[in-house]
């Protein structure tokens, strides 16, 4: 792995959210006992069919809000492995208000506050998606903005998302550090002038796409050090 760069001049970390600061996996973890050895399987086809739906919807023009998105994947991802419960889709949506944050996300968070670095989520979720997931990890005192992609109605990686960040933050993109698990949202934050750490939790490959990241890290726990202010 490259060695973590030192950005310089960042005034603000802005993060994605599902991938990154949550763990997409804790959801279906979380219904094991229904689910047994299918949890995963389940997990892996939701989260993609969820990614696909934002793609298609902002391709066709057809936005609907990611909590409708992510029901209609589930709906997806349960009739592809042959589940046809009801019950189940209403449990599995209420876990994913609770979805868990990844365990070095706490102390970075006050390490980064600390240095006087402003905190932000930027992210497909809706308002009220990104709230019950902050609150649910106790990390409401962290973060001066939740910001959704519901405000410009339209899915990452449309640029007017990324620019979202740096107007309502008040500060040009390249004061912006920009943190996603997520490749694709990495390299196309960074097209848009961000400066981006890629978080890269589970080793994939480096995208082949026009922007690369400033730099790469394995979790966020390195993340504190790397910022200069
Ligand atoms: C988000 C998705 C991309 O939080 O994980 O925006």
């Amino acid at each position: 792995m490259p060695a973590i760069p030192l950005l310089q001049d960042i005034s603000a970390c802005v993060f994605d959210a599902y991938g990154t600061l949550f763990d997409v996996g804790s959801v279906a973890r979380g219904a094991q006992e229904e689910l047994g050895g299918r949890w995963q399987a389940l997990s892996d086809l939701w989260r993609g069919k969820q990614l696909q739906y934002t793609w298609l919807r902002g391709l066709s023009g057809q936005h609907a809000d990611f909590w409708q998105v992510t029901g209609e994947a589930l709906s997806f991802a349960m009739a592809s492995l042959g589940l046809a419960d009801q019950g189940l889709h209403q449990r599995l949506m209420d876990l994913y208000l609770r979805i868990s944050a990844y365990p070095e996300v706490p102390a970075t968070l006050a390490g980064l506050q600390a240095k006087g670095v402003r905190l932000a989520i930027l992210s497909n979720g809706t308002p009220a998606m990104l709230a019950a997931a902050v609150a649910n990890a106790g990390l409401e005192s962290r973060f001066e903005a939740l910001l959704s992609v519901e405000e410009v109605g339209v899915f990452k990686p449309d640029p007017r998302v990324y620019h979202l960040a740096s107007q309502r933050l008040n500060l040009p993109m390249g004061q912006l550090c920009f943190l996603s698990a997520n490749g694709w949202d990495a390299w196309c934050a960074k097209a848009c002038g961000m400066k981006v750490l890629w978080c890269n939790r589970t080793g994939q490959m480096p995208e082949c796409l026009p922007a690369a990241p400033d730099g790469e890290l394995r979790d966020l726990a390195g993340l504190p050090g790397a910022i200069g202010y």
